[in-house]
């Protein structure tokens, strides 16, 4: 497990942006309180899904009209074509913690790790 942050950190219906880790995990805190981590680069150009917007259980790019579930990794629409990697999250005493996926990343061209 790695640790990513700290429950405090997140502000609920907002990501953060994890770059302790390559590739970079977006973290969101939902308006439910669960805590979600995905790959925070989008698949289609380097855009950072910690700043897009959340909406239930997805966020969209802040670029482009794609959404990415927060449980699936799956892309809705285009202009992406592929999802993102999830990871595995556990809370414990405050300290967000993610199991990283071990599935290769989906990066967009032009970015590497
Ligand atoms: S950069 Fe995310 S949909 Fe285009």
């Amino acid at each position: 497990m790695q640790r990513l942050c700290s429950l405090s950190d997140l502000t609920p219906g907002e990501g953060t942006r994890i770059d302790t880790v390559s590739p970079p995990v977006a973290v969101f805190l939902t308006a439910d309180g669960d805590v979600h981590a995905i790959d925070d680069t989008c698949t289609h150009q380097d855009a950072s899904l910690a700043q897009g917007w959340l909406d239930g259980c997805a966020v969209e790019c802040p670029l482009h009209a794609s959404s990415f579930s927060l449980t699936t990794g799956a892309v809705d629409q285009p202009p992406a074509r592929f999802g993102v990697r999830v990871h595995r999250v556990e809370v414990i005493d405050d300290v967000v913690w993610a199991e990283l996926s071990d599935a290769p990343a989906h990066l967009p061209p032009g970015v590497s790790l």
